[in-house]
């Protein structure tokens, strides 16, 4: 299999059996008692910035974007991200991470969040949200609570209870895009 051969693709509904199966492989059962989980039964991902990676015409990872709110701020959270394990290390992980930041940033989203590990998501463009400022649904590592900035001002506006933005009950402070 060569690089060449990947597709990337925006994610379309003819995608989700696929990715419900690549998700189940790489977050087992565990996957339904996650924090992401349960902010994202708050209501749909936006598929416009969820993309999958295609080889041979099969679905082979995933990244989907949830839309979300914490008090005034709003963001997109990522996940989940997962690769099929024959085909990871190829950089593919990777690849829809900033293709997700990417389309993020056209769509004028303020800020990107996630649950993941910072040695992973460092080199992309996290860094930790400070300890205290929001607080998920359910009990997570706050090592791993972090976030890229796309305005500016975006990351210090989430404050509180992280829900899916359908849910939000503070309506959003405007920022200035940069
Ligand atoms: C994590 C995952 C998405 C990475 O995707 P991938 O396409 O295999 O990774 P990439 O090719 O983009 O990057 C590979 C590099 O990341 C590193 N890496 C992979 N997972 C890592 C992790 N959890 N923490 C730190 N580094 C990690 C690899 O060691 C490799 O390093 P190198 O480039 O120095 O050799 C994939 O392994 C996966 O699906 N894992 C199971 C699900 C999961 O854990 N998802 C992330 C939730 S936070």
């Amino acid at each position: 299999m060569k690089l060449a051969d990947v597709t990337y693709l925006p994610e379309t509904p003819a995608h989700d059996l696929e990715i419900d199966d690549i998700n189940a492989e790489a977050f087992g059962p565990g996957r339904f008692a996650r924090a992401a989980y349960k902010i994202r039964e708050g209501g749909p991902h936006d598929r416009a910035l969820s993309f999958v990676a295609m080889q041979g015409g099969q679905v082979i990872a995933s990244v989907r974007m949830t839309p979300i709110a914490a008090g005034a701020g709003r963001a997109q959270m990522l996940g989940p991200l997962a690769v099929r394990p024959d085909f990871k290390n190829m950089g593919i992980g990777r690849k829809l991470v900033a293709m997700a930041l990417a389309a993020a940033a056209t769509a004028g989203e303020p800020a990107v969040v996630l649950v993941g590990d910072e040695p992973y998501y460092g080199p992309l463009g996290f860094v930790r949200i400070p300890r205290g400022q929001i607080e998920m649904p359910r009990p997570v590592d706050l090592n791993r609570l972090l976030a890229h900035e796309i305005v500016p001002g975006a990351v210090a506006q989430l404050a509180g209870e992280v829900c899916h933005a359908d849910l939000a009950t503070t309506p959003q402070l405007a920022l200035e895009s940069a």
